[in-house]
């Protein structure tokens, strides 16, 4: 057999990968890959002991259908696999429910030896499918479905949620009707090598479903809601996932955890409260002299739920779930050498774990003399996609008592913005050009 695939998978540490095809449900097969060597997953996550890139077989009595393949390295693997228990004839459709490319890696090469197959892709999948075949893309038959479409198989049907942002935009769920089995992708899977398989089989992987929860799906809570919603009204008995454990056992428990997961925590303490987070660093206690002004005139009108935390000890991590639910965001830094303080980036970058569209962003600081720091957190906030409605507050050296108003009066403008009655703002030219 040939195959475009780079020489070998990630390479083996403790353990090898194995193992053969394995029957997960009457007439449904894994004929996925196991990467037990590897140890990050798309550049940023930790995957201590490897993942697996699931991929099934589904036959029918008119017709077999492979739902989605393994990464490009394990192509090999996979068709060995794949012709343990189908023929490439016999195959008429190709489901893809993710295009990233640890799911499709094998498609070109499987296309080649079963180019007469039907694929079936998402709306937004189609436009990543002919960006991956390139000009061999109309050679082959493809069909854009959504949520309700189907496919039959003769004696099995083949059902269709489109779910996008389950990870990338182009994602989406099939579900195997008469076997109440969900095939997710991405979603409800976790980076988790185990040849066993099964959640009832291959131990506690609890950290992994959480810590995958929280890089992969977390940004996009959002659509994972959207997903459950039309998850959960389903008979399920069964979850197959594109990385981990096939969830056999309790498969309905995992998609209430997900939903628990996605449920704001703090909503019953704040009530309809608007919440604005005031972070801050100072070196010479004038950007912490601002940052108590802002929150005192963010304070004043009692309609904003205001916090004040200073990043002095340099540890973010406990605060990404606050900001997660909070609804405005203002960070103070002083310009040092040019640049916004080291402490507030880590803090800015460990956004990306979350859904920051449309939060309110703030930013405000003291400095000495070039003062930049302020511009460039405003331009972070905006590349999350935060609204900036205020333009950011500097203050030369120490404030004087009228700039210690006016950094108060920001705060009101603040609170104003979150409370939904943004205040008209005057427009002091005199104090501009003082600066
Ligand atoms: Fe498993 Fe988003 O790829």
């Amino acid at each position: 057999m040939t195959s475009n695939a780079p020489a070998s998978p990630t390479a083996d540490r403790a353990r090898p990968a194995s193992g053969g095809p394995q029957e997960v449900a009457d007439r449904v097969t894994w004929i996925g890959a196991l990467d037990p060597g590897l140890r990050n997953f798309d550049v940023i996550l930790k995957t201590a002991n490897g993942t697996t890139y699931n991929s099934y077989v589904v036959r029918g009595s008119a017709g077999v259908a492979v739902i989605d393949t393994v990464k490009q390295a394990f192509t090999a693997d996979f068709l060995a696999k794949l012709e343990a228990v189908a023929r490439y004839d016999e195959i008429t459709t190709l489901v893809l429910n993710h295009l990233e490319p640890d799911h499709t890696g094998a498609v070109p090469e499987f296309l080649r030896r079963a180019p007469h197959v039907h694929i079936y892709v998402s709306p937004r999948g189609v436009q990543v499918l002919r960006a991956l075949l390139k000009d061999e893309f109309d050679r082959y038959q493809v069909t854009v479905v959504e949520t309700g479409d189907t496919v039959s198989l003769g004696d099995r049907t083949l059902r269709f949620l489109t779910t996008p942002y389950v990870h990338w935009p182009d994602t989406q769920c099939t579900y195997l009707q008469e076997q109440n089995l969900l095939f997710t992708c991405d979603l409800l899977g976790c980076h988790y090598c185990d040849d066993r398989l099964f959640n009832d089989k291959v131990g506690d992987f609890r950290f992994s479903f959480e810590y995958y929860f929280d890089h992969i799906m977390r940004p996009f809570k959002r659509y994972v809601a959207q997903a459950l919603d039309l998850i959960e009204p389903l008979e399920i008995d069964m979850i197959a996932p594109g990385h981990g454990p096939v969830l056999r056992a309790h498969p309905q428990e995992y998609i209430r955890h997900y939903r628990r997961l996605i449920t704001k925590r703090l909503a019953s303490e704040t009530g309809a409260q608007k919440t604005l987070l005031i972070f801050y660093v100072s070196a010479y206690g004038a950007t912490a002299q601002m940052a108590g002004a802002v929150y005192e005139g963010a304070a004043e009108s009692g309609d904003v739920c205001v916090s004040l935390f200073d990043l002095q000890d340099g540890d973010v991590t406990p605060l990404i779930d606050l900001i997660e639910e909070a609804d405005g965001l203002a960070f103070g830094t002083p310009t040092i050498n040019g640049d916004a303080v080291r402490t507030v980036w880590d803090l800015l970058s460990s956004l990306v774990d979350i859904e920051t569209k449309g939060k309110l962003g703030a930013a405000f600081g003291s400095y000495g003399w070039t003062g930049e720091a302020v511009g460039m957190v405003e331009a972070r906030m905006q590349g999350l996609k935060m609204r900036v409605p205020e333009p950011g507050l500097r203050i030369k050296m120490h404030p004087s008592a009228p700039e210690l108003e006016e950094c108060r009066d920001f705060g009101r403008r603040l609170a104003a913005h979150l409370a939904g009655r943004p205040m008209e703002r005057e427009i002091d030219m005199s104090a501009l050009l003082a600066r």
